[in-house]
């Protein structure tokens, strides 16, 4: 059985929070070689870990970005290339910060409950194979400090693809 991910309750630094989660998703994953049982605990350390909305991944599929393991409601299951935040991170080949959704153009809405969101892409052999996509419920919830660590749970991602 595995253990549970906990963040000390004196720790309120999103930083902090990374930093005490990180190690955690590492061991959660070593040593199990299932991929989609390893991208759904990951996205589930991420979501009750830090408190977001909704965080999960889609993968490149036949030229659209297709729903992968993730945590939240229910979500849109396909997404064209360029379209949407996930759609214009896996064209930009880069992490896109989105304070206010509604201000983005073109962003697909799965959620009203949603108004904030951070997609990264993950690469394998320089491509973009996937995107990591998390949402707040907050305005303006994510920042550099967020991006940095989304990034690094990206690069766990591709040693596990
Ligand atoms: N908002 C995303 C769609 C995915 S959901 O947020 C889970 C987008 O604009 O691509």
């Amino acid at each position: 059985m595995s253990e549970p991910i906990s963040i000390p309750s004196l720790v309120t630094e999103k930083k902090e929070k990374y930093e005490s989660l990180l190690p955690q998703i590492h061991a959660l994953v070593e040593g199990e070689r299932d991929l989609i049982a390893n991208l759904a605990n990951i996205m589930s350390a991420l979501k009750y870990g830090l408190n977001f909305f909704w965080v999960g991944i889609y993968f490149v599929k036949n030229e659209e970005l297709v729903l992968g393991p993730f945590q939240g409601p229910v979500a849109c299951v396909r997404i064209g290339y360029g379209k949407g935040v996930c759609g214009t991170c896996w064209k930009k080949a880069e992490t896109i910060v989105v304070p206010d959704v509604d201000a983005f153009p073109g962003h697909i809405a799965c959620s009203s409950e949603s108004k904030s969101e951070i997609t990264v892409p993950v690469f394998k052999n320089e491509k973009v194979v996937a995107v990591i996509d998390v949402d707040s419920h907050i305005l303006n919830d994510f920042d550099s400090t967020d991006a940095h660590y989304l990034e690094n749970i990206s690069k766990l991602i591709e040693t596990l693809l």
